[in-house]
């Protein structure tokens, strides 16, 4: 299908929405070809003012658009559902943002038959650099799919994955930004705590976590590997090391990202 062919309408452009609205105009997507909704009067026009784009009303997009996107919080899809669910023919393709709702929620308030796609993406999108998920409900074609694809793809990397692994998804790159921020934040602590300037500390971690990101990606080694190599016979980097295990860095980040993947179980539960 040819790019921006469809009228995408992003329902509840909030952090995300406005995120997929910002990356499909900057990916050559016509802003014709897209439309916005929103809850405040404020939100609504900060959102035109910025991109041109048409914000309407929910039931405007539901009849306008081909392609629904919905990015409002997990809580607010069940009263969002309420007002558009029964209004949407079936031949529409309706692509789910919001964490840990599965697409049966979906299904359950929409026409028998209509097609939805489940997608979990991160805030690297910002940047083209988003990492996206995205999964097949019931009724979701390869074409659906294809169609997610194209305007995800702009975004970053996209990958397929069976829906029963996008709570696993959320909470690893989903929320994953998160843990790596939290990291360089007390690395750069960490910098300050030996005496370097803030600005310095900064400078240092922050392009040391681009050049490893770089590395993990285009070298293909594994991890262990690339960690193994900075880390010589009783040299700096094994004193380190030996501190991170001796605090349970690496059983914390496997409580965390569980916790993350309950949270999202839980997100759902409280939805329904
Ligand atoms: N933030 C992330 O890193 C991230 C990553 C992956 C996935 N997600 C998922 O993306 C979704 C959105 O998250 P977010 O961080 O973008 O939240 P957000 O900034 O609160 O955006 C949601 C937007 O939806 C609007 N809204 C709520 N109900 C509406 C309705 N009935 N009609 C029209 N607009 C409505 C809200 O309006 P108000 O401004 O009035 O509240 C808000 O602007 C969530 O489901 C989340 O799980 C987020």
């Amino acid at each position: 299908m040819a790019p921006g062919r469809h009228t995408v309408a992003v329902i509840g452009a909030g952090k995300i929405g406005e995120l997929m609205l910002s990356g499909l105009l900057r990916s050559g997507w016509p802003v014709e070809r897209l439309l916005a909704t929103a809850r405040r009067p404020a939100r609504a026009e900060e959102l035109t003012a910025r991109y041109g784009v048409r914000v309407v009303d929910n039931l405007t997009a539901v009849e306008e658009a081909a392609v629904l996107a919905i990015s409002v919080k997990p809580q607010d899809a069940a009263t969002l559902l309420d007002e558009i669910g029964p209004k949407v023919p079936p031949d529409k393709l309706v692509i789910s943002l919001c964490a840990g709702l599965p697409t049966t929620f979906f299904a359950r308030r929409l026409p028998d038959g209509t097609p939805v796609v489940r997608v979990m993406t991160n805030t690297p999108a910002l940047v083209d650099q988003a990492m996206t998920a995205i999964s097949a409900g019931a009724h979701a074609t390869g074409a659906h799919l294809a169609l997610a694809e194209e305007m995800f793809t702009p975004l970053g990397a996209t990958i397929r994955v069976p829906e029963s692994q996008q709570d696993a998804v959320t909470a690893l790159s989903g929320s994953g930004p998160a843990y790596f921020y939290l990291l360089v934040e007390a690395m750069i602590d960490a910098g300050i705590l030996l005496g370097l300037p803030r600005q310095v500390a900064h400078e240092l971690i922050v392009q040391t976590a681009i050049g490893s990101a770089v590395m993990l990606r285009d070298s293909g080694e594994h991890p262990v590997k690339l960690r193994e190599a900075v880390t010589s016979p009783a040299g700096t980097t094994i004193s380190a090391v030996r501190e991170l295990e001796k605090h349970g860095v690496r059983a914390a980040l496997l409580a965390a990202l569980e916790a993350a993947r309950d949270r999202a179980r839980e997100l759902a539960a409280q939805a329904e």
